[in-house]
């Protein structure tokens, strides 16, 4: 059944939001406190949003205690087409009955998931790509992208940018800016200025900076002296999320496309959450017409939350011995199918034309927040990748986390 045959109450909980006392209610009050006792201290989503979810449709959750909520988080990314679309849950149904887990061998859903894929991603690579499956998550998919890379170059090193997230395993999080995850680092990486423009890093302006930040990058790879051996890849988002949603200035990304050709450095652009029609497009280098040599996709490449990870590269990169690089969970055969399903009622439904328009109409509204609320420091975003920057004084753009947390909190509330 295709998306144009739902109708818009099937599709999400109505109505929404819809909230019965105060929060948190007393099943979610008694869950979070059974939670309290059983899991790990590092959970962190429900100490800010105190809920126990009991069931999702569309752009709405249910709480344990029958309230609706609209949902702007959407799973951190994974839920383009939202919570348990009927198309997509019919197509992982039915593969359910049929096959689970297959390793890498051919399957229907992969095969179609592939070419599916094929057809989408820009340049060479929409004829040529390779696609490696490897573990469940998107960590999962940046080690594979360095494994590959560190293969073919021979080299070590890695460019990374500040502001980035890549994720939690080891390789991931030495890629990870963020230095309060306190990880291990263990892999040889340098950390270049990311083009924040609202805070730049070089002090400059974007309206006559003429992308210095890309020069920087130019001369790192360029100068014996600026001590950084070459690297096996640079490593990008093209719009940087779990950093603030820092969207780079026009020619950006296309300039660093540029730098990393001209000193033959494979181009790692990581599209986990930028994905699958978020930013307007259907992967966010698209914006800037730039063909990465490996792009790394996970979160809504599994339909509506299935766990599935995998790299798309340039044919010239597949130099990988058999067996090379393997994992039990590369198979997931519901999550192939259901990735497939949604990619398609992506495609039916302009998914991507769509979120550029709303985003357009979000981002309208905000400005006119930024016009009138002094704490509105920065508007930014493209399609439904928006963020807004609290800032206690917008000379000084002193953060303001105390009034974001409010802000949340009173969302929460339905206040
Ligand atoms: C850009 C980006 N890369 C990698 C990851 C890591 O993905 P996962 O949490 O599935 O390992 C994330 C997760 O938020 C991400 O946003």
């Amino acid at each position: 059944m295709s998306h144009g045959e739902h109708n818009f109450e099937q599709l999400h909980f109505q109505p929404a939001p819809a909230l019965s006392g105060d929060l948190p209610g007393p099943r979610s009050q008694a869950m979070l406190a059974e939670q309290d006792e059983l899991e790990s201290s590092a959970r962190s989503y429900p100490r800010s949003i105190p809920v126990a979810i009991e069931e999702g449709r569309g752009a709405t959750m249910r709480d344990a205690d029958g309230n609706t909520f609209i949902d702007f988080f959407g799973g951190a990314g994974v839920l383009n087409v939202g919570h348990s679309h009927p198309t997509v849950l019919e197509a992982a149904r039915a593969q359910e009955q049929k096959l689970v887990h297959a390793l890498d061998f051919p399957t229907t859903p992969k095969l179609g998931l592939m070419r599916k894929l094929r057809e989408l991603l820009p340049g060479r690579l929409r004829e040529s790509a390779r696609f490696h499956f490897g573990g469940p998550t998107g960590s999962d998919a940046i080690e594979s992208a360095l494994k590959l890379t560190r293969a073919h170059t021979g080299r070590e090193a890695v460019i990374a940018f500040q502001g980035s997230y890549h994720g939690m395993t080891k390789e991931a999080l030495s890629l990870t800016s963020d230095t309060s995850f306190g990880g291990p680092v263990s892999t040889p990486v340098h950390f270049m200025p990311y083009p924040y423009c609202y805070r730049c890093p070089l002090g400059l302006k974007p309206e006559s900076c003429e992308l210095a930040c890309a020069k920087l990058l130019d001369t790192a790879l360029e100068d014996p002296h600026a001590g950084i051996p070459k690297p096996a890849a640079v490593l990008i988002e093209p719009i940087q999320g779990e950093g603030g949603t820092i969207v780079p200035p026009e020619g950006y990304l296309k300039e660093v496309r540029r730098i990393t050709r001209k000193h033959d450095v494979p181009l790692v652009c990581d599209e986990i959450q930028t994905g699958f029609a978020r930013t307007g497009k259907m992967f966010a280098c698209e914006h800037d017409g730039v063909q990465p040599d490996v792009i790394t996709l996970s979160k809504a490449l599994g339909g509506i939350g299935y766990p599935i990870s995998c790299i798309a590269y340039d044919s010239e990169l597949d130099t990988w011995k058999q067996g090379a690089h393997i994992g039990t969970f590369r198979g997931h055969q519901v999550a192939m199918a259901a990735g497939l399903a949604a990619i398609e009622l992506m495609q039916e439904v302009d998914l991507a034309g769509h979120a550029a328009e709303l985003g357009e109409l979000t981002l309208a509204l905000l400005r006119e927040a930024h016009e009138t609320l002094p704490c509105v420091g920065d508007v930014r975003g493209k399609g439904l990748m928006i963020g807004i920057e609290l800032v206690k004084d917008r000379d000084t753009k002193e953060p303001w986390p105390e009034m974001a947390a409010q802000v949340r909190s009173e969302c929460f509330q339905g206040a």
